[in-house]
């Protein structure tokens, strides 16, 4: 059964019994603890929490998800997959044990001419938690499942939850048993390998609320949900690999195509030798799952989701290196996972220009890296080596890595190779400290040093902010708590203190897609506070960070909450401004122009979208032109409320990370002129915009690039700061500004005249003084040596001098010549010497270095040329000497 027919029945089976399709969300997590989507209940967070009403009471879905925890594991085992999907269905405090187990059983045992699953019933093993009788009861009446089928497993097997603070709950997970030839007997509890008993579903009771997760056994149970959920999870592709009879999760129809392009590729059969093999599933789950993450808009980068991209591509592409294809792989692979995939993701396809330039970009970045990279190992290694311990450190690693971008299984494996190991968890070490740093970072920004819980605490307490930011700029307001910078800080607070401040009610934006937060005053009777910063700590509440000017602040204090008008202002025509200039940039280069970053502050924007190369200036100047038609031609911007998928059905961009909620909000300019998904404040009309400048374009790592704006008055004082630059530089160079360009390239052109007439000149001299040096060649032991200090000659020059000075003398003869120069109080140093002097033994290094000491400096080069300066001039004549003697002792004199 293909891989899509099986995702089309387990939706069916659902939709027939009430639940609702919910289309799959992206692979980016909509949820910030957590990098990717790792499960199809992800999207679901928030109902299963209770946080936000459920919209549904039911639902059914097949998840993208990207886990890559085990990514030693692939292709080493028959089912770990970096991408894979996951089929789901949920209930929300509806359904619970024994409706999950129901239509569970009669899915997987359902006849396949009634649109089941067909899996042999004695085939199958259920687990439950140690205590959970209830689960282990209700297998043996609703499935009629003997009890010597029914494991009890810990908490390791059999509680679930996301790894991050949030819902979990014991649960309860279905095992095929593919029979005897695949290992003893005795179920799930003794097969610890999962090769003869292969789990296919989970089902997780979500009761709990969990916290301080340090591992998958250990963590604080903070409660009881408000409701009983269900939320499963059947590994879609396991259950094709049974159903298709292969031998793993590699070799089904969604992922062997690639497999079997990648040995046509490497010239091996797939099946032979199982070093091999296991490259091969390593490059069919690679690829995949990066086209998959670029499909959702991720791109390579050093962190993050950005660097686990990164880190699969390069995986392919250097087992595909050891497979021992040397070319570009990629532009081979790539299109043969989409041919595979864009049936049940048809965007795949349509997007594939875009999504093809970033991975190949990443690929030509790698191999570019990898021979710059490598040189740095071999050194590393051969250093190693020498020291007697053969042992790569955690800091040789960890710099790989920073600077060359080497994923440490790159590393490990070239390492391996050469014989030697590397301390990884010196590695690890550092790497953890790199990430805490920039977790942290991002957490003070959020809450202050102030645990998270004390916000849901806030929340479950007095609801969510009453948020009036779409539409006003005044509230009055109530102080709901005070939330001091510091744990255990103070309540109260006085003039020059900075605290949080949880209101009732607030017209201020927090700072969110790409905006930053408004800036403002709270005022009440006696007292006011200015507004540094404004964040949302958790969904729904707005912590406004706050110095007090006034008065004391307390809880209970009402008080009036202002967002500063032309701060806001700005701040709108720079969000406009970043979508009036995303439409330009789709316009003038195309649709795969997509942005995938942007950030706004009052007057200044940025934008970063994906795209190869630089543009270029017409590509600039007609970008600008769009967007500026665009603000004259003053486009009504609007905002309306609908449902994802009336959304996309509508034509607005989803950026990414967008989360499937009950409403999404659309922002137009100009209705189809641009539609995005936004969240952000914005102009009413687009002439608001004032004038749109770009004043910057960079890269931004492979396949992305940077563009800067200023807007408003901002763009119109940097335009008469251009206008001044030209004035001030007309007036210097005495010229009408029309005529500028033409004098300047004027002035260049003579200046390119006079330097090769000076460049001339020096030849000649350097000709005149060759043939005095040469003149005055010394005899020493048998050797010509010139020795000679010319002044003012820089390396390049000295260089050509010496060379020159060896061409003349005779060849027939060992010939040193060492030349010293001072320029700009530094000493240039060469020394050259000619075949027969290398033959008696003599080498130009040995000359360079004994010269270099008296000079203060060091140099080397090759045994016939050799270079170096130093920074003592006093000692040109020592250096010239100590270089002679440098000869005569070689020549054993
Ligand atoms: N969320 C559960 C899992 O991922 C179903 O296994």
């Amino acid at each position: 059964m293909q891989t899509a027919e099986i995702r089309r029945r387990f939706l069916e089976h659902f939709a027939q019994r009430d639940h609702t399709v919910v289309p799959s969300a992206s692979l980016v997590s909509p949820d910030p603890s957590l990098l990717f989507t790792v499960a199809g209940m992800v999207p679901f967070i928030p109902y299963l929490t209770g946080r936000e009403p459920a919209p549904f009471p039911r639902a059914t879905s097949v998840q993208k998800c990207v886990r890559t925890l085990d990514i030693e594991e692939v292709g080493k085992t028959t089912r770990h997959g970096t991408f894979f999907q996951m089929n789901g269905n949920f209930s929300f405090g509806d359904y619970f044990k024994e409706g999950a187990i129901q239509y569970a059983w009669e899915l997987i045992t359902g006849k396949l001419e009634d649109g089941g699953l067909g899996f042999d019933p004695d085939t199958i093993w259920a687990t439950v938690y140690l205590d959970d009788d209830e689960g282990a009861d209700a297998w043996h009446r609703i499935a009629g499942l003997p009890k010597e089928r029914i494991q009890r497993l810990g908490k390791k097997d059999n509680y679930w939850h996301t790894g991050a603070p949030g819902p979990a709950g014991p649960c309860s997970e279905i095992y095929i048993d593919r029979g005897a030839e695949y290992g003893p007997d005795g179920g799930p509890a003794v097969d610890t390998a999962g090769d003869r008993f292969l789990e296919i579903w989970n089902l997780v009771f979500m009761q709990y609320e969990i916290d301080e997760v340090r591992s998958k056994e250990e963590f604080r149970v903070l409660g009881e949900l408000p409701k009983k959920n269900i939320d499963t999870g059947m590994g879609l592709e396991r259950v094709a690999y049974l159903l298709q009879g292969v031998d793993n999760m590699y070799e089904i129809d969604e992922v062997s195509p690639v497999l079997r392009r990648a040995a046509e590729l490497a010239g091996v059969t797939y099946g032979r030798d199982h070093d091999t093999d296991v490259r091969l599933r390593v490059v069919a789950d690679h690829v995949r799952s990066g086209l998959m993450l670029i499909g959702d808009g991720v791109t390579p980068g050093n962190e993050g989701g950005g660097y686990i991209l990164r880190r699969l591509l390069r995986r392919a592409v250097r087992s595909m290196k050891l497979l021992g294809v040397d070319e570009a792989t990629l532009p081979e692979l790539l299109p043969v996972s989409r041919d595979a995939m864009s049936a049940s993701y048809p965007e795949l396809a349509t997007d594939f220009g875009r999504i093809s330039a970033v991975a190949y970009a990443e690929e030509e970045a790698f191999r570019r890296t990898l021979s710059a990279g490598t040189t740095l190992f071999d050194t590393a290694v051969k250093q190693a080596k020498a020291s007697g311990t053969p042992t790569l450190s955690g800091d040789q690693a960890f710099s790989l890595h920073d600077t060359y971008g080497f994923p440490i299984d790159v590393t490990l494996e070239m390492a391996a190779e050469q014989g030697v190991t590397v301390d990884e968890e010196g590695f690890r070490a550092l790497m953890k400290e790199q990430r805490e740093r920039a977790r942290a970072d991002a957490r003070a920004k959020r809450t202050g040093s102030v645990d998270v819980l004390a916000y849901r605490r806030l929340l479950a307490e007095h609801g969510p902010t009453d948020w009036q930011a779409y539409d006003t700029l005044r509230t009055d307001s109530r102080v709901l708590a005070l939330v001091p910078e510091e744990e255990g800080g103070a309540e109260v607070t006085g003039p020059g203190e900075i605290v949080r401040v949880v209101l009732d009610r607030t017209p201020f934006y927090a700072e969110s897609g790409g905006q930053v937060a408004d800036a403002g005053v709270l005022t009440w009777d006696g007292g006011r506070a200015e507004v540094i910063d404004v964040q949302r700590p958790v969904k729904g509440l707005v912590a406004h960070q706050v110095r007090v000017l006034e008065g004391e602040l307390r809880p209970g204090a009402e008080l009036t909450a202002e967002v500063d008008y032309e701060w806001r202002l700005s701040a709108c025509q720079a969000h406009s401004g970043t979508h009036v200039l995303h439409a330009a940039l789709r316009q003038v280069l195309g649709p795969q122009a997509l942005q995938s970053g942007s950030y706004n502050r009052p007057g200044y924007l940025r934008l970063d979208f994906a795209w190869q190369g630089a543009l270029t200036p017409q590509q600039r100047t007609d970008i600008e032109d769009v967007a500026n038609a665009a603000v004259r031609a003053d486009h009504r911007v609007t905002a309306s409320y609908m449902t994802l998928p009336e959304a996309q059905a509508f034509g607005a961009l989803a950026l990414f990370g967008e989360t499937y909620g009950e409403q999404v909000r659309v922002v137009e300019i100009g209705g189809p002129w641009s539609r995005e998904l936004c969240g952000g404040t914005h102009v009413r009309g687009s002439a608001q915009i004032g004038t749109l400048a770009l004043t910057g374009e960079s890269s931004v790592g492979s396949g992305a690039r940077r563009v800067e704006a200023v807007v408003g008055l901002e763009g119109f004082r940097y335009l008469a700061r251009e206008r001044d630059l030209v004035r001030q530089l007309a007036d210097l160079l005495k010229s009408p500004s029309d005529n500028l360009v033409e004098r300047v390239s004027g002035m260049l052109a003579r200046l390119r005249d006079v330097d090769k007439e000076l460049a001339e000149l020096r030849a000649q001299q350097s000709v005149a003084a060759a043939g005095q040096l040469a003149a005055a060649a010394k005899d020493v032991a048998g050797v010509a040596v010139v020795t000679g200090s010319p002044s003012g000659l820089a390396g390049g020059d000295l260089r050509t001098l010496a060379l020159d000075v060896r061409g003349r003398l005779p060849g027939d003869r060992p010939a040193v010549v060492l030349l010293a120069s001072e320029t700009g109080g530094k000493v240039a140093l060469v020394a050259a010497l000619n075949p027969a002097a290398l033959e008696r033994g003599l080498s130009a290094n040995d000359v360079l270095r004994a010269a270099a000491a008296p000079v203060g400096g060091r140099g080397g080069g090759k045994a016939d040329v050799a270079q170096g300066g130093g920074t003592d001039p006093a000692g040109i004549p020592a250096a010239l000497q100590a270089g002679e003697q440098a000869v005569a002792t070689a020549t054993g004199r």
